[in-house]
């Protein structure tokens, strides 16, 4: 910003009365700041009437760019547009704010000029060549650090939308190349402006290349727009939303004629539990569980696990770990420091909690990966301790909400979206484990899923080794590698430890 003083010398008028070149003698209320609205783009007629707006609003907004301007407000202009405009100027950019219209109408709105935030400023203003120069990131997710801001949210979203619709066609491979393809976006240190920065980076094929293009060039992708407006993706989205249904049931009921809740009640299909009780709490399960929710619910399974094993600990994993601030359910992992403890645990820990009238549906299993597989990965003698519980909580919501108020609330206040009903269903999935396989557990359950599928990539393809939730086997060795820590089995990866908030790949 130019100093207060310097302008003062410039101007002849005093602090507060700023003559304009449109002639009108205005009182200026806000001396600090000196305006400029570049035309290109927005016009003569336009420009000359937001600054006579700006200056019946008390603004010193001026017709000619000088050295005294402060903010420079441009509306349709590119970065790199405005760039060259301010070079031509000789005027040196680090001592302007280069804004965006919106900042000045809402300005204009309030009457006094508004808190600058990130979404007024002219994005991607490079300052020297170097600044569109490609990109450049690792191949595999785990070796990059990736947090939850992006700078490409419209670019990642898109991606993100083709991921989902080719998983709900049943083409898993797919889907993972447009997850790798987003995740690399998400890993970028700005916003992408030009095709030209992407070459030579990993994970993008030609058809999301494509999509890239088409947004950068028109704003939209056709493909993601066609397939936002699809009656079958609505369908196939609403469908698999039940808890319990994947997407070949819903193509099934979709080809039966079944395409929305009220048909699925209306046909008598049968339903297992899972989907009766994904069915009845629709609503609750389809809308994102906030931090403060998971919290409420920490609390009751602390409670739970400290009065049926004390000394057991019980960790926030999935999302939240990650630092998200809503999720679509909320994962528990529960060890005790002492091996062989945890066995029999999940059974009285659902009980605690069935007893309390806590839990609207549960499911508890035996990890499968122990059951089915054999060889590397699979120390023999864990089977049957690994066990998880796929939950639907009733928590109470409300003021002075009581572990006791919603085993005990019931009338027609018990139903599912009824007013004055004060719980609400959530998603809760709760995983027991060993000490000595707890590292692993947690590295497993904290996500993102596309970075656990990276690690074991990496695992795989670059270091011959066998990752799983449960343990890491050197294949060339041919042992197991213990770890009691996440930066351990990181190291034994050979990879730099990421801490969970940049696992948001
Ligand atoms: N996970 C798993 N086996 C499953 C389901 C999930 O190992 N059958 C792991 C996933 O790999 C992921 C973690 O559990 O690392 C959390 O999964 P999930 O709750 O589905 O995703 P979140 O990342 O927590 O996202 P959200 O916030 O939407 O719940
Ligand atoms: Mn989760
Ligand atoms: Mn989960």
């Amino acid at each position: 910003m130019v100093p207060l003083k310097r302008r003062k010398m410039v101007h002849a008028g005093s602090l507060n009365t700023e003559t304009n070149v449109c002639g009108g003698t205005e009182p200026t209320k806000f001396p600090q700041l000196v305006l400029f609205l570049l035309e290109r783009k927005m016009g003569a007629s336009r420009r000359a009437f937001l600054s006579q707006l700006g200056r019946r609003k008390g603004f010193q907004v001026d017709d000619l760019f000088s050295e005294n301007v402060t903010h420079v407000i441009c509306e349709n202009n590119s970065g790199e547009e405005v760039r060259m405009w301010l070079e031509a100027q000789q005027r040196r950019q680090g001592e302007l704010h280069l804004l965006d219209v919106s900042w000045y109408t809402e300005s204009m709105r309030h009457g006094f000029p508004v808190e600058i935030h990130h979404r007024h400023k002219i994005q991607d203003v490079a300052v020297n060549a170097a600044d569109v120069a490609p990109f450049s990131v690792p191949s595999y997710a785990c070796q990059r650090r990736t947090t939850l801001g992006n700078h490409n949210p419209v670019l990642t979203d898109a991606l993100s939308l083709l991921a989902e619709k080719a998983e709900l066609s049943g083409e898993d491979g797919r889907g993972v190349a447009f997850r790798r393809a987003a995740a690399v976006l998400k890993a970028l240190p700005s916003a992408v402006s030009n095709m030209s920065q992407l070459t030579g980076l990993p994970c993008l094929g030609d058809h999301s290349l494509k999509v890239i293009k088409d947004i950068l060039k028109t704003g939209a992708s056709s493909e993601v727009e066609s397939t936002k407006a699809s009656e079958r993706f609505k369908e196939l989205k609403v469908l698999t939303g039940i808890f319990g249904v994947g997407t070949k049931t819903a193509d099934r009921w979709i080809r039966e004629g079944i395409t929305n809740l009220q048909q699925l009640r209306d046909s008598g299909q049968t339903l297992n539990r899972s989907q009766q009780a994904g069915l009845q709490h629709y609503d609750d399960i389809n809308q994102p569980v906030s931090k403060a929710e998971a919290d409420a619910i920490r609390e009751i399974v602390e409670r739970a696990v400290a009065s049926v094993l004390p000394g057991a600990q019980t960790v926030l994993t999935g999302g939240f770990r990650r630092g998200k601030l809503t999720g679509h359910d909320v994962d528990f992992l529960i060890t005790h420091p002492e091996e062989g403890c945890v066995v029999g645990l999940m059974p009285k820990l659902v009980c605690w909690l069935e007893s309390r009238g806590l839990l609207l549906y549960q499911k508890t299993t035996r990890n499968s990966y122990l059951e089915s597989e054999d060889g590397p990965g699979r120390p023999a003698s864990n089977i049957d301790r690994f066990e998880r519980c796929l939950s639907i909580f009733k928590l109470p919501t409300g003021g002075n909400a009581d572990l006791q108020e919603a085993g005990e609330d019931s009338g027609p206040s018990e139903k599912d979206g009824a007013p004055g009903r004060r719980w609400r269903a959530v998603r809760v999935d709760l995983v027991v484990s060993p000490i000595s396989q707890f590292a692993f557990a947690l590295l497993g359950w904290t996500g993102s899923k596309l970075f656990e599928r990276e690690l074991r990539r990496w695992a795989g393809h670059e270091r011959g080794m066998s990752l799983s939730s449960h343990a890491l086997y050197d294949n060339k060795q041919g042992k197991y590698l213990r770890a009691s820590s996440e930066e351990e089995i990181f190291a034994h990866l050979g990879l730099e430890y990421v801490p969970p908030s940049e696992r948001n790949a």
